[in-house]
């Protein structure tokens, strides 16, 4: 059994009678498994492998050896994720007193903690205060102002917006990030407040980002450090990059850019701490999502099916994320022999969610087999940005989603393949 999966073993937050070790391959058998167990009665359900995240973050360690992870909860908090994370030595990045208290929790200390939210509620920089979470995100005065009257000794990190737009598919620069003309009246500001600015951060966008941006945006910080000398501040020592990363060949590519200008603008000489937000790049290929065929219509040669997860659950991410899902069927009710329905007709098909809403309609012209109600569906890469933010409409509750959790010999995620 790999060290990994023994460390995890013991891993605060994580029950070791929880996790199902299955070989290589295994992964389909065991979502049958579920599927077909009378302890759950057709539910939607997740299967989290452990194993996906020792890989990547075995990578991580790797590719970018001298940048810290701090996890961004944001992007999933599923407490047996964060578990897993604190265990395998992740920092964290939370948003709101919630997610501090989650971290904490798991015995994280509150130094692996940096509250990056730009914009804090007054009562949750109180709470980071009183936990002792000292590094905090600003990009405004009126931010300077609470944190120096509610956490005055907490550490500041100017976010900057940074210059060239990396073409993500979620945007942040409209919404934070100061503009290069108002970082000397920040600085400035801070520092008549008595507050430390002790380094930089940003953030390129999130999902398919163009990795040139990390380039421009060090350069940016690197800017920002001078013009932190220039008006004789304490010298900067910590740079943020964000998150905007994504497993697999954009993390390559972003690795590479991320070090050589990380070489150029902040040579190991300078003794800086660089650390990283990464959100997408850890939880989205770690999570599959089975769905059961909850309904079905046929106009000719179009098929229809209801599942019992949709736009205002898990799929959100459609709306939200501009993400696009796909799965494939698991046809566990009609077609025992060949499940996965290999060789099979296909028909044009609609998929709709839930609720009665149409809006809730996860695909369209999508091709698959001739299903029956009961039937299920398998979506791979279900772990960004999807169940963090599905709601109770109409009474179908996201938060009720099971999520079994599984160590894989592969640890790539992939179900089907
Ligand atoms: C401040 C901050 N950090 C990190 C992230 C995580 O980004 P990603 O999932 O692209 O790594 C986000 C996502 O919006 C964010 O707002």
């Amino acid at each position: 059994m790999a060290v990994d999966h023994l460390l995890l073993q013991t891993a605060p937050g994580l029950s070791p009678k929880s996790i199902t070790p299955i070989p290589q391959h295994g992964l389909l058998p065991f979502l049958q498994s579920i599927a077909l167990s009378s302890d759950n009665p057709n539910e939607p359900f997740y299967i989290f492998d452990l194993a996906t995240i020792t890989a990547l973050m075995n990578l991580w360690t790797q590719s970018l050896p001298t940048v810290r992870p701090f996890y961004a909860v944001k992007c999933n908090p599923n407490p047996a994720l964060l578990a897993v994370m604190a265990a395998l030595g992740s920092n964290f990045d939370c948003a709101s007193t919630s997610e501090i208290q989650a971290v904490l929790a798991l015995g994280v200390s509150p130094d692996r903690i940096v509250f990056a939210n730009p914009c804090k509620p007054e009562s949750h920089i109180k709470f980071a205060a009183d936990v002792g979470v000292n590094l905090t995100t600003f990009d405004s005065v009126y931010e300077i102002e609470k944190i120096r009257s509610c956490h005055p000794k907490s550490a500041l990190l100017l976010r900057i917006k940074p210059p060239e737009d990396g073409g993500a598919r979620c945007q942040l620069g409209q919404k934070y990030g100061a503009l290069p003309e108002e970082i000397i009246p920040l600085l400035e500001a801070a520092k008549a407040a008595d507050l430390a600015v002790v380094g930089v951060s940003f953030h390129i966008g999130s999902g398919d980002a163009e990795t040139g941006a990390y380039s421009s945006a060090i350069a940016a910080a690197r800017g920002v450090f001078d013009t932190a000398v220039r008006l004789a501040l304490p010298p900067m020592n910590v740079l943020n990059i964000g998150g905007g990363f994504t497993a697999g060949p954009q993390f390559e590519k972003a690795a590479l850019t991320i070090n050589s200008a990380l070489q150029e603008y902040f040579p190991a000489e300078l003794n800086i701490t660089v650390m990283a937000e990464p959100g997408r790049y850890f939880a989205e290929s770690a999570f599959t999502l089975a769905v059961n065929v909850i309904g079905k219509r046929v106009r000719g040669d179009h098929r229809e099916y209801w599942i019992n997860d949709g736009i205002y659950g898990s799929m959100n991410c459609i709306l939200y994320d501009h993400a696009t899902v796909t799965c494939t069927p698991l046809a566990l009710k009609s077609n025992r022999k060949n499940p996965t329905c290999g060789g099979m007709k296909m028909y044009g098909t609609t998929v709709f969610g839930p609720t009665c809403d149409g809006l809730d309609t996860v695909l369209t012209g999508y091709p698959l087999p001739d299903l029956e109600v009961g039937d299920w569906l398998v979506w791979p890469k279900m772990g960004a940005y999807t169940a963090a933010a599905g709601s109770n409409f109409n009474g179908f509750n996201t938060a009720a989603i099971e999520t079994y959790i599984v160590y894989s010999e592969q640890g790539n995620g992939a179900v089907l393949g």
